[in-house]
């Protein structure tokens, strides 16, 4: 898939992805295409991450593949060289934000105070990812911000669960929430990628 537009409006959740076994990358991405959720934001954290994005980019065209755990500028390029259409990062430096901009693909810079979410407005993007969501102030947060920085959308990350994302879904600064559950480690394990069709199914009904 080429890049999309945003990477906000894609799915109501977007499944927060770890890859440690590469036989699982494209199993778990056809089970949440079959599922509703043709999205994913595959997390940088395990050696096995790039190689997977390679995979999915080849054999499941057809979901919108984004790279998550971004952390450092060599990151950003090499995710995209990989077959990233998107990127997300859990926080914010000013090197960071060149490098996601230089890529040309839609990104979504992780952050979780006012002043993180000005300097990321002052260069120019309105679009962002709030992390920890839970442990930063949850939705009551996000509905604070709307007041003076309306111009600031979001897709919270961490902890949040099927219970409270319709919460987050129901504020105006909200395009989607991110989520790890999608994808549970006893799922994966066993292949039961019936079960993370039936997760993805459920979120993709949040909204
Ligand atoms: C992330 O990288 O966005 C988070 O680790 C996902 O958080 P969760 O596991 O609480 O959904």
């Amino acid at each position: 898939m080429s890049a999309p537009e945003s990477a906000l409006d894609l799915v109501p959740v977007l499944p927060v992805v770890v890859i440690d076994d590469l036989a699982t990358a494209v199993p778990i991405a056809r089970a949440l295409v079959d599922g509703g959720l043709p999205a994913i934001e595959l997390t940088l954290r395990t050696p096995a991450a790039l190689d997977a994005i390679r995979l999915i980019a080849a054999e499941v065209p057809e979901i919108a593949l984004g790279a998550g755990t971004i952390v450092t500028p060599s990151q950003a390029s090499a995710a995209v060289a990989a077959g990233a259409g998107f990127l997300v990062s859990p926080g914010c430096t000013p090197a960071l934000l060149a490098a996601m901009q230089d890529t040309g693909v839609p990104f979504l810079p992780g952050t979780s105070t006012v002043s993180e979410v000005m300097s990321v407005l002052e260069a120019g993007v309105t679009e962002m990812k709030f992390f920890p969501a839970e442990a930063a102030g949850g939705a009551p947060y996000l509905r604070a911000v709307s007041g003076p920085l309306p111009q600031a959308r979001f897709c919270p990350t961490g902890g949040v669960t099927p219970a409270s994302a319709p919460g987050y879904l129901a504020l105006p600064n909200v395009g989607c929430v991110g989520g790890s559950w999608l994808t549970p480690a006893d799922a994966v394990a066993a292949g039961d990628w019936e079960r993370i069709s039936k997760l993805a199914a459920e979120a993709a009904a949040l909204r």
